[in-house]
């Protein structure tokens, strides 16, 4: 597991372009012609309001004639309503009106097509929403026009000719669920529940669903002499979650070829050519078992392959710190047709649902990093014979500590005249928290062509960050820099440090729809099981020793050449820490 990449010269300027496009440019116009008879559209606006700012939501969807770059127009009905940073779209205000201009990758849009944009804002006075728009300079309105009389008589007369393209399971793919957390009571992993049981004060907590990892071939059958994983396989921990009455059960994915290629704690078994393994030992018999008839009745979960996307998009060796393991697995193709693989086997289940990994806001929260993770995380989902069908959702901050919410200090707070954005913890980050960010990412991702009813999910296992050190208001207004610091309940040392960190807790107890787009918050990194070896620890796993889990190590270009931040005497990764564990439950939030 790892990871972050730090800002560097050339993404701090495109961040600054980016913000100066919005009050240098005037408005946009494009020349009216004959085709804008049959241009029409439907527009979705909602806003998340606070006070002095709000984040917006737009849904464009063309029920006109098909479309090649779009700009959609609106007036505020406020004058104190202003675009301040806007994603998806080049966005221009001139007064109160705004145009919103389409990007090189989502201005195609077909019939039917919808695609989504947002921005944050600031408002004063009150925050109206806008109720007309116009779509290259016509009315959107959403499509009126008379019902056609005589209802059609005839039924279709061709069949479909495209037979299926998934290969065929013994469970056929069903009616999946909206979201597969909703409703029912998640699987609770007796062996982790045991190791939490054995921790004073630990039943406090051991009741909690945590996800299984299946972190090597051999834990499909389970590996009783393993220090990081169960006895328990694939067949037992089903049959498990029938025994509870469980509803729903969640299994990482987690054994690409040359895994974990940015860090080497979670090295994996796998070299970077065994793609062909991969496929075969590893997700074929996964998919045998999680389609057996017998277990149709759970909603089987399965989180696809932790910061393997995103390192290809920020950790290669043309970057700082990047590697050449992440250039082998980028040129091989062992990422993307690997994770295009699972999708199609898995998600080809009628009662399984995928969700792939997608980083986190201190990872990705910049538009240079944003951008092209959504667009490699789609390259992926249609590789391999896969279809974006196969993707439920994604899930951020996966084994990670980003705070859920920064209660005292938002993105759009100024300091003196200065943004917050510009401040050494933010470091020209768009977001300054995960829900922020999953709720944005998600919108990145359906205008790049994944399902408009994807869910995501937030890993809230450790990233509490409650107990003494807690603030509980916002930092001194001296400078961006003791506002930030003074009131961020994070407490790293950078954004970059991910591996056991001192200081963290608990965070959000896992539960469904929490907020909007969110499926569920969750705990898929099990609490009590270490990130990496704060020394060198031989093991017969792959696990290598990672530096950055080193207490005494003083980073490097990826965490600001910060400390690490690192938790002593830690063993293994997923192997059991208890001073880890009894330290999450001081420092939970909500306390215990
Ligand atoms: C480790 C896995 C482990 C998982 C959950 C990862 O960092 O590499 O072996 O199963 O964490 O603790």
């Amino acid at each position: 597991m790892n990871v972050w990449r730090r800002l560097s010269g050339p993404r701090r300027a495109l961040a600054l372009a980016g913000a100066g496009a919005l009050v240098a440019g005037g408005l946009v116009t494009i020349p009216v012609t004959a085709a804008h008879a049959a241009t029409q559209c439907d527009i979705a606006y909602t806003s998340n309001d606070w006070p002095g700012g709000f984040t917006a939501n737009i849904t464009i969807k063309n029920v006109g004639d098909p479309l090649n770059g779009w700009t959609l127009g609106w007036t505020f009905p406020n004058s104190g309503q202003r675009v301040q940073q806007g994603w998806s779209a080049t966005y221009t205000q001139s007064g109160s009106q705004v145009t919103a201009r389409s990007m090189s990758y989502n201005g195609t849009l077909a019939t039917g097509a919808s695609t989504s944009i947002g921005f944050n804002g600031a408002w004063s006075g009150s925050n109206p929403k806008p109720t007309s728009f116009t779509l290259n300079g016509v009315v959107c309105n959403g499509g009126t026009t008379t019902p056609p009389t005589d209802p059609p008589t005839d039924p279709p007369t061709d069949p479909p000719t495209d037979p299926p393209t998934d290969p065929p399971t013994t469970n056929p793919p069903g009616a999946k669920v909206d979201n597969p957390y909703s409703g029912v009571p998640g699987y609770v992993n007796p062996e982790w529940k045991a190791k939490a049981d054995a921790e004073t004060g630990g039943s406090r907590i051991s009741n909690n669903p945590t996800a299984v990892w299946l972190d090597r071939i051999a834990a499909i059958n389970g590996t009783p002499d393993s220090s990081s994983n169960g006895a328990f396989g694939v067949r037992d921990h089903l049959d498990e979650a029938l025994r509870q009455g469980a509803g729903y059960i969640q299994f990482v994915i987690y054994n690409l070829p040359g895994r974990d290629c940015s860090a080497l704690a979670s090295n994996g078994e796998l070299g970077p050519d065994e793609l062909p393994k991969y496929k075969a030992e590893y997700i074929d018999p996964i998919a045998a078992i999680q389609g057996e008839s017998k277990y149709s009745s759970l909603r089987i979960i399965n989180i696809i392959e932790i910061d393997s996307l995103p390192n290809l998009v920020t950790n290669t060796s043309d970057q700082a710190g990047g590697t050449v393991m992440c250039d082998t697995v980028k040129a091989n193709g062992a990422y993307v047709n690997g994770v295009g693989y699972a999708l199609a086997k898995l998600g080809a289940i009628g009662n399984v649902y995928n969700y792939i990994d997608a980083g986190h806001h201190g990872w990705l929260g910049w538009d240079s990093n944003f951008v092209p993770t959504a667009n490699i995380l789609k390259t992926a989902a249609v590789a391999s014979g896969s279809t974006v069908n196969n993707v439920h959702g994604f899930i951020t901050n996966t084994a990670n500590y980003s705070a859920l919410r920064e209660p005292y200090f938002k993105i759009t707070d100024n300091v003196n005249g200065q943004s917050v954005r510009q401040s050494k913890w933010v470091d020209w980050n768009f977001y300054v928290d995960e829900l922020s960010f999953a709720q944005a990412f998600r919108n990145q991702l359906v205008s790049v062509g994944f399902n408009s009813n994807i869910g995501m999910l937030i890993d809230t296992s450790r990233n509490g960050w409650g107990g003494s050190a807690r603030p509980t208001g916002p930092g001194a207004t001296t400078s961006v820099d003791t506002y930030v610091n003074g009131g961020r309940i994070d407490r790293r040392a950078h954004l970059g440090n991910w591996c056991n960190q001192a200081g963290a807790g608990l965070g959000e107890r896992p539960r469904a729809n929490p907020e909007t787009g969110i499926d569920a918050y969750v705990w898929v990194k099990p609490p009590g099981e270490s990130d990496g070896s704060s020394k060198e620890i031989p093991n017969n796993e792959g696990k290598g020793f990672d530096r950055m889990c080193d207490p005494t190590y003083g980073g490097n270009a990826r965490n600001g050449n910060n400390p690490s931040g690192a938790l002593d005497n830690a063993p293994i990764s997923g192997a059991w820490f208890s001073a880890q564990f009894q330290e999450l439950m001081r420092n939970a939030y909500p306390a215990l």
